[in-house]
């Protein structure tokens, strides 16, 4: 595969990567996005079913699409562009994985240094008093009750008009700041503020190059492309890495 020339010459000088990640990446694994033709959001309307309204007005409604959700993720497991990330975890110095997806893949891959800016569906916690809850929840018919308080146990992924989890954000944000190579992949970049990650990568200087079978929003602001699934796009890119490990 013919990586972009400028990422070729830059690699041998690269210390820190920030790679962004959506729901392309899981979709090797199976996990459908939710942009695309046979996108989530082209079947179910993200405003009835990802948002706090919708989870106190219709609980039981949300309750089963997250239901049916975590029964599909809990049966797919990490793919090539998973692993390659873990490849490239011992390769560099200093690498983040910031992923938008809420499906727990990079660490079952076995990634370390992974923020999850958007939660993890297979973690819950009670709506009103924020306690977690480590239970199985998968086959409850709606929302249990917290034990403690008696609110509402909901699924630890943020709503659209919920604040991102603050920590995780100024994390991916340091990371995105100090990284030479940002890459994106499988995001189609229109969700904010994840989308602003690749910006404030490259007006720190860092190379921005986007992996994706399709154009997306970043794309004109790329410093390079390479139009492949993730797996293909990240094998090739962490064996330059390797390559490079090899000669030094
Ligand atoms: P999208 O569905 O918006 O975009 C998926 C991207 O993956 C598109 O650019 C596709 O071209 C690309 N893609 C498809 N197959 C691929 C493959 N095999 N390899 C690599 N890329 C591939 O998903 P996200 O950008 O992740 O937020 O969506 C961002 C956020 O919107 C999600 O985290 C979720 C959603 O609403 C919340 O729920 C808060």
């Amino acid at each position: 595969m013919n990586l972009p020339e400028g990422l070729v010459r830059a690699i041998p000088h690269v210390r820190s990567v920030c790679v962004l990640t959506g729901a392309g990446i899981s979709a090797e694994s199976g996990v459908p996005t939710f942009r695309g033709d046979d996108g989530l959001w082209k079947k179910f309307r993200p405003e009835e079913l990802a948002n706090v309204d919708a989870f106190l007005s219709n609980p039981s409604v949300v309750w089963e699409w997250y239901a049916y959700r975590r029964r599909l993720i809990s049966e797919v497991h990490p793919n090539d562009g998973h692993r390659a990330l873990v490849r490239l975890e011992s390769l560099v110095d200093d690498l983040l994985v910031v992923t938008q997806n809420v499906d727990g893949l990079h660490q079952e891959a076995g990634s370390t240094k992974v923020v999850e800016i958007h939660g993890n569906i297979r973690r819950n916690h009670c709506h009103a008093c924020k306690r977690e809850m480590d239970v199985d929840l998968l086959q409850q018919a709606g929302p249990p009750s917290c034990p403690q308080c008696g609110g509402m146990v909901r699924p630890s992924v943020v709503w659209f008009g919920e604040m991102l989890p603050m920590a995780a954000f100024g994390t991916a944000e340091l990371a995105a700041r100090r990284c030479d190579l940002f890459l994106s992949v499988g995001t189609s970049g229109v969700v904010y503020p994840a989308a602003s990650l690749p910006f404030t990568a490259k007006n720190s200087g860092a190379y921005l190059l986007e992996i994706d079978p399709e154009e997306t929003q970043l794309t004109r602001y790329a410093d390079g492309v390479v139009r492949a699934s993730a797996s293909v796009g990240l094998t090739a890119v962490v064996a330059v890495f390797e390559q490079q490990k090899v000669r030094s």
